[in-house]
């Protein structure tokens, strides 16, 4: 009988590294996602807002930090996102979002500075938002579709784990949305 010490997945040496806690810089990450303006045509209200920024200097609007490892059951993925502050019109910056590609798994978000909210959505349509801010978590249910959003004038960092073998799944988000957007207009937030 083969012993539950037996390794199903890929082996690997324990490490460890350092996450800046204010900017969320990770300097062991060998993966740097980044995206623009550009990047983000499409998923906002206001298309005429968000080409106009693209055509003044197509602004970073956020960064993933990953150590990879293997993309195995058994492993976990851990990044640091940074969500840059801005608005394209009134609409508050965002990350895509995405479900997992294999749907049955769930993430964590701890934020690490900044405010706003972790949008997720279910396939039935129904939809929450739960509060990010500095020493918050959030718990990301399997079957979620989940993005930051970020209200503050300065940056929303966030570090995620999730199963390594999770996958992403922008594509039906590309597609559906989310069934509310998040505004701040003279200061005060909207969410309609
Ligand atoms: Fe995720």
């Amino acid at each position: 009988m083969m012993s539950p010490l037996t390794p199903t997945t890929s082996l690997i040496e324990p490490f460890g590294l350092e996450i800046d806690l204010e900017t969320g810089s990770m300097p062991g990450a060998t993966n740097h996602l980044v995206r623009r303006a550009s990047d983000m045509c499409g998923y906002y209200a206001d298309d005429e807002a968000l080409d106009a920024l693209i055509a003044d200097g197509d602004p970073l609007h956020y960064e993933v930090f990953e150590r990879p490892v293997p993309e195995e059951d058994g492993h976990l993925m851990f990044c640091v996102s940074v969500l840059q502050p801005g608005r394209v019109g009134d609409e508050c910056f965002m990350t895509k979002g995405h479900y997992h590609t294999k749907a049955n798994t769930a993430e964590t978000y701890l934020c690490l500075r900044g405010e706003g909210y972790m949008a997720m959505k279910a396939n039935d349509g129904s939809w929450r938002a739960e509060r990010m801010v500095r020493g918050r978590m959030v718990y990301v249910p399997p079957y979620w579709a989940h993005r930051s959003i970020n209200t503050a004038g300065e940056p929303l960092v966030s570090h995620c784990v999730y199963p390594a073998d999770a996958g992403h799944n922008y594509g039906d988000i590309a597609s559906q949305g989310f069934p509310k957007r998040v505004y701040v207009r003279d200061g005060q937030e909207a969410i309609e």
